[in-house]
């Protein structure tokens, strides 16, 4: 098997409240080659935030706590290393990008002050070096004017610029994974559209690995390769994006491709959301965590968790986390198409996942467009 950029194997994350514990991530394992794409996608409380802040390192503890696993980034073990080791990779090799930039961006420091700090810091630029190449990264990730804007606030750019800096600052490093969080969720649909296809042409351009994490499948669909559906604090259903939209086997997966909200407004009178809600993480259900909300259960469902397995007829790396996919299960051969009812959505999204970034980087394959800044 190839060497993997980051190897998540039985990742338990938890929070000790005074109400019980809440097993937030529980018993995540996936991974990711070097400039590979993916997607997280679930709910909203389904872990996909405690998943990306247990790879850097920056749950809140107390009341948090990776209890279980481990993560292996470029053939480290994160959860072994000392708080130096940890930072140092934060800084240099994994980025984040957040829902709002304004809770990492310093609101007291100008623009070049906060890039360059990074670049002088982690890269050992001079002062000269590290301005120069702050203004090439604002240019490139579409800013306006760049060098005018080196000495302006966060507050001085709007909502779009504001995620734009965030992934100038993100790219400042040359990380090897950007992990980005709902990156264009607070952002109205035009500008959410123009930093997906931003984040898309610099992922492909860099070669970074990229996680994009969304509740939205709709917002992967033409970002990643593959994608990882997530349920109350586990996958439940992992395959190449293509497979994934040809082929989507797990209820919950139909569920949210219904959801998927639409960028018109003809497109926001179909949401159809998922009926009910996601289960309490203190006390989850002891068979399905999907049970309660499914219209495809059996008795089984309710009695007897099910495992990541393969499922019959459908590519290798196809897996679901449910009794009705299995060999002989009510559910292999079930038309999907019938089930959500409406598909011209994914007629639509078919289209984007045709414009998917290149594969995986391979040794001989020209050098990125913008080459790395020197290091001293
Ligand atoms: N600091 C915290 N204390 C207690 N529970 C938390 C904390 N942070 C997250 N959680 C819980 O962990 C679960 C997963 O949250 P999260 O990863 O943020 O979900 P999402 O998929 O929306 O990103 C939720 O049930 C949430 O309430
Ligand atoms: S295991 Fe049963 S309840 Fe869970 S998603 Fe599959 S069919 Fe539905
Ligand atoms: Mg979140």
């Amino acid at each position: 098997m190839a060497q993997q950029l980051l190897e998540v194997n039985d990742l338990h994350t938890q929070f000790f409240t005074r109400d019980g514990v809440v097993h937030a991530v529980d018993g995540v394992s996936f991974e990711l080659a070097a400039g590979e794409t993916l997607g997280i996608v679930g709910e909203s409380g389904c872990g996909k935030s405690v998943t990306a802040l247990s790879l850097m390192r920056l749950i809140p503890q107390p009341p948090g706590r990776i209890t279980q696993g481990s993560i292996v980034f470029d053939g480290q073990d994160v959860l072994k290393m000392d708080d130096d080791d940890v930072r140092s990779i934060r800084g240099n090799n994994i980025a984040m990008i957040f829902q709002d930039p304004m809770t990492s961006l310093n609101p007291v420091l100008t623009i070049s002050r906060q890039i360059s700090e990074a670049l002088e810091l982690h890269l050992k630029m001079d002062k000269s070096e590290a301005r120069k190449r702050t203004t090439e990264l604002l240019d490139l990730v579409g800013i306006a004017s760049a060098k005018k804007r080196l000495d302006d606030y966060p507050h001085q750019f709007s909502g779009g610029m504001r995620q734009r800096v965030m992934i100038a600052m993100a790219l400042s490093c040359n990380p090897k994974l950007i992990l980005a969080d709902e990156p264009t969720t607070a952002l109205d649909v035009t500008i959410q559209a123009q930093i997906l296809d931003l984040l898309k042409t610099l992922a492909r351009e860099f070669r970074t690995a990229f996680i994009l994490i969304t509740h939205d499948l709709g917002v992967v669909a033409g970002m990643t390769q593959r994608i990882h559906v997530m349920y109350a604090g586990k996958i439940v259903e992992k395959a190449d994006t293509t497979e994934l939209f040809a082929n989507p086997k797990m209820p919950y997966t139909w569920g949210l491709l219904r959801s998927i909200p639409r960028l018109d407004e003809h497109r926001k009178a179909k949401l159809v959301p998922i009926e009910g809600l996601p289960p309490d993480l203190i006390a989850p259900p002891p068979g399905c965590r999907f049970e309660p909300r499914c219209q495809y259960r059996h008795d089984v469902c309710k009695e007897k968790e099910p495992e990541l397995t393969h499922i019959p007829n459908a590519k290798s790396d196809h897996e679901a986390r449910c009794w009705g996919t299995q060999q002989g299960g009510w559910l292999v051969d079930t038309d999907w198409r019938r089930e959500i009812g409406d598909t011209r959505l994914l007629e639509e999204i078919k289209k984007e996942v045709a414009d998917l970034p290149p594969e995986t980087k391979k040794d001989g394959e020209e050098p990125p467009i913008v080459p790395p800044p020197p290091v001293h």
